[in-house]
């Protein structure tokens, strides 16, 4: 039984594409990409997932009263899908007790910083990079964490360093970073797979 992944995007989609890759290539045997949904319709990670003939939907937030509302017809339509782990790859949108409820520690974010530092509402794209470099920090990196109610504020489940050169611009930092989600996040829901979705398959193939 593979773990069926919900993907939530926003732009660009490259953790997502970096997830599908290492599917792909066998780094994620105990993975499946269920459905890609976006808030946006017209973000490029949908195209890519339409390309590959995923699942996709996308959902406007006009379309509904409140963020509950919208995210109680995102939660419906995971669980459609019968999605087992949400993977938030660059989502811009803050979750609501809907969602929060019917996933409990099985959302993960990633963060473009060493959470718990440069985290938290505003903390968000090149802003991250420019506070960082404003502090003159020595290292920076990302981290990939369980989705509370809390914005970043999560358990930590991974990070990956990357070391700050005295040449670095804010757009610099972020594309290293960048290269080292791509590394971390696959890794890290591999992980997750093992540690909590595996081994409750082969109880469920045992009660069977
Ligand atoms: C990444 O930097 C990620 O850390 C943050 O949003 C960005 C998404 O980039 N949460 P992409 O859409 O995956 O290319």
């Amino acid at each position: 039984m593979k773990c069926r992944l919900g993907i939530l995007l926003s732009g660009r989609g490259s953790n997502f594409a970096a997830i599908l890759e290492a599917i792909e290539r066998g780094d994620l045997p105990g993975a499946e990409i269920a459905l890609v949904f976006s808030n946006h319709t017209d973000a490029a990670g949908l195209d890519l997932a339409r390309g590959k003939g995923l699942k996709t939907l996308s959902l406007e937030k006009t379309d509904f009263e409140n963020r509950r509302a919208f995210d109680q017809a995102l939660t419906e339509a995971l669980q459609e899908s019968e999605v087992d782990l949400v993977v938030l790859a660059g989502y811009d949108r803050i979750l609501t007790s809907p969602l929060l409820e019917a996933y409990p520690h099985r959302i993960l974010n990633i963060h473009p910083s060493l959470l718990p530092h440069y985290g938290g509402k505003g903390m968000l794209g090149i802003k991250v990079h420019e506070a960082v470099l404003a502090n003159g920090e020595l290292e920076s990196g990302c981290s990939v964490h369980l989705v509370t109610d809390v914005v970043d504020g999560g358990e930590v489940l991974g990070q990956g360093r990357v070391r700050i050169r005295p040449d670095d611009t804010p757009e610099t930092l972020a594309a290293r970073i960048l290269k080292e989600e791509h590394r971390l996040y696959p890794q890290m829901i591999g992980r997750w797979i093992e540690q909590h979705f595996s081994q409750q398959g082969v109880s469920h193939a045992q009660q069977v």
